[in-house]
């Protein structure tokens, strides 16, 4: 396969490359990525030098730019992670969003048309469904989400279907609940909440500490998007949850119990506006006619996280003096684009 991922550079992203050129390391992997603050190189340290592995620094909303990207790289597969991805940015300011999340979107789509991609892999999330106090949302569930950012990939999963159904363009969409795990920003909860403590900083909980969210580990997505990208069914929808549904408190709780810090370190804050109280997927689909599902208990996946941030403090480090922006230079030079 030769696949195109972008927004390899995020979390999500960084950690499917890794899986991928592990799992099948004949594919060959092109890494578009606009390295915005979320953008880390030093997530895919060491891999530069790998035959079947390229970077190219280039913008999802840039047509031009990724019509280069597309004659030039052939790729028959694309994986679209590129995202603006933090719910709280999009409550500041909605426009990165609604640019990268749904025109970045039909930017690639159109590209994928005009060069007979022959799989489209667009990964969403389980915030599309919005809020549900009880039961579980199932891949037909109507749509109904609250922030700009769920906005934005819920008007996004809609584009993507249109060229299936439109274009017969041979698409793929997962929903995934909440990843947690090594390399991500540390501005999302998990991340945020174990980088406080470890500097013993206040750690802000939204309203009442009771919001739930389903808790997936980053490697188990991993799995299951290389499982619908190999076995999923075009034009069909996949919900990947992690099973595992807990509050914001205890989550915060088992992370301090962990780290051995005192409970004294939360803080309520004002609630996020627009907060959605529960996140919960069914995955009966993909269980059943996909064969997966997650590995990682939350227990496992915690305590692998926060080994995982306490050794690599330096990298933490770096994200919080901003040193990691300077990376591009330094491991790529000039190169880029124009270097196609
Ligand atoms: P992230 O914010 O860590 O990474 C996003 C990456 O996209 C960054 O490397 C960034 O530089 C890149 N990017 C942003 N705008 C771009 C553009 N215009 N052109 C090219 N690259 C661009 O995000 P993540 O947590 O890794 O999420 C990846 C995907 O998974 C997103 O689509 C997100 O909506 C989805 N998702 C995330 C979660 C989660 O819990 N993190 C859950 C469900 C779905
Ligand atoms: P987040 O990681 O932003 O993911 P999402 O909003 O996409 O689910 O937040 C996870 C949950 O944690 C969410 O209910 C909001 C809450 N939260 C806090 O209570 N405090 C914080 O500082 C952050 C970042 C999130």
């Amino acid at each position: 396969m030769k696949l195109l991922v972008t927004g390899g550079c995020g979390f999500i992203g960084s950690n499917f490359i890794r899986y991928i050129i592990k799992k099948h390391p004949s594919y060959r992997i092109v890494n578009v990525d606009k390295l915005t603050y979320a953008g880390n190189l030093e997530n895919l340290h060491g891999l530069k030098k790998k035959r079947t592995y390229r970077f190219i620094k280039a913008d999802i909303c840039n047509a031009s730019q990724m019509t280069k990207v597309f004659k030039k790289t052939k790729s028959d597969t694309v994986i679209n992670f590129a995202a603006e991805s933090h719910v709280d940015r999009s409550i500041s300011s909605a426009a990165p969003f609604i640019k990268t999340n749904f025109l970045g979107v039909g930017v690639l789509l159109n590209c994928a048309l005009e060069f007979g991609v022959k799989k489209f892999l667009h990964i969403s999330t389980d915030e599309v469904y919005g809020s549900i106090l009880r039961g579980k949302f199932k891949e037909p569930s109507r749509l109904d989400p609250s922030s700009p950012y769920s906005a934005s990939k819920a008007a996004a999963d809609g584009l993507v279907m249109s060229y299936y159904r439109t274009y017969g363009l041979p698409i793929l969409i997962t929903r995934s609940s909440n990843n947690y795990g090594p390399y991500q920003f540390p501005e999302k909860f998990i991340p945020l909440v174990i980088l406080n403590a470890l500097t013993n900083k206040k750690i802000p909980l939204y309203g009442d500490g009771l919001n739930i969210r389903d808790w997936i580990y980053v490697e188990d997505n991993c799995h299951a998007i290389d499982t619908v990208l190999h076995k999923g069914m075009p034009g069909e929808i996949y919900n990947i949850g992690g099973q595992c549904e807990r509050t914001n408190r205890f989550v915060v709780k088992t992370i301090l119990k962990i780290l051995k810090k005192p409970a004294s370190l939360i803080t309520y804050v004002q609630d996020r506006p627009g907060h959605d109280r529960r996140y919960a997927l069914s995955v009966t689909k993909i269980r059943n006619e996909l064969k997966w599902q997650p590995r990682t208990s939350f227990s496992e996946g915690l305590k692998r996280t926060i080994a995982w941030y306490l050794d690599n403090q330096g990298w933490l480090k770096n994200t919080q003096t901003g040193a990691y922006r300077t990376f591009y230079k330094k491991y790529y030079g000039s190169l880029g684009l124009k270097d196609l």
